[in-house]
């Protein structure tokens, strides 16, 4: 499904996707690039994968990437991160990135926050963000995404916590999946350079998945339900409590599920 040539012509994109490492199967590519992270490997590296045999998803989770169905990146970045950018701010730009690639090609995506790509209200990609510290600062942080493109990346029920779907399902055909990769690096390259601005925020916030919805939150043992009303200037979700009033919930150990389609 994916061409190694192929990807190697069309990249970099600007500061990303060079230099590449490619693999038809991988324990995690999270895994490799934190391994090239220790070993100086610049910003820009991008490991791509066909199969993970131990593909990480968030809270712990396992990420399913069954060979020739589904696409596994990871990014490293290395700039500019001292100092605010907090890694649920970062997440947003997989999230985007996966959202404006699939708008290209016709298929209407929302971001269920913090960083879920839903298509027709089912999971199609999510977004594992592992940084490294240098103090207080990120020193650098890799951006894990993974993208179910044919139906059979879609896991089994059993395995599933929410409800989940595959690009070839929403686009109605079978997606590029080459092509599709290459949006998606064009998009993080251009939203890269704009990370914490007014900008970002708004293009994840007018693709917010549930806005006006009521939904329940989940940060570890503590569930908070109230409307969805947007995000404030940090990436944090704003809720509107059942007595009007708002509650400010940060991204990192959250789950968001709408009231109506509880899975659990
Ligand atoms: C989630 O739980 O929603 C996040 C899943 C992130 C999966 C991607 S696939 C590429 C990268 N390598 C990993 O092991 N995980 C991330």
């Amino acid at each position: 499904m994916l061409d190694q040539a192929l990807l190697e012509a069309r990249l970099p994109i600007g500061e990303l996707g060079r230099p590449l490492y490619f693999f038809r199967s991988i324990g995690s590519t999270n895994a490799r690039a934190l391994e090239l992270v220790e070993t100086g490997s610049p910003h820009g590296t991008l490991v791509v994968a066909e199969e993970q045999t131990a593909g990480r998803g968030r809270a712990g989770r396992r990420w399913f990437t069954p060979s020739n169905a589904a696409i596994a990146l990871s990014l490293i970045l290395r700039w500019g991160l001292a100092g605010s950018e907090a890694p649920g701010a970062l997440s947003v730009l997989g999230a985007l990135g996966v959202v404006e690639a699939a708008e290209g090609i016709g298929i209407a995506a929302r971001i269920k926050w913090p960083n879920d790509v839903l298509t027709g209200g089912r999971k199609v990609a999510g977004v594992l963000v592992e940084a490294q510290w240098h103090g207080p600062a990120l020193s650098s942080a890799v951006i894990g995404i993974g993208i179910n493109v044919r139906p059979a990346s879609v896991p089994p029920a059993e395995e599933l916590d929410y409800a989940a779907g595959c690009l070839d399902d929403a686009a109605g055909r079978s997606v590029d999946a080459n092509e599709f990769l290459v949006e998606v690096v064009r998009s993080m390259d251009r939203w890269s350079a704009r990370l914490g601005t007014a900008q970002i925020l708004q293009a994840w916030e007018v693709r917010l998945a549930f806005k006006g919805e009521r939904v329940s939150v989940a940060e570890g043992e503590a569930r908070t339900v109230g409307r969805l009303i947007g995000l404030d200037e940090k990436g944090n979700l704003i809720l509107e409590a059942a007595g009007g009033g708002r509650v400010v919930i940060g991204p990192l150990a959250a789950d968001l599920r709408p009231i109506d389609s509880r899975m659990d």
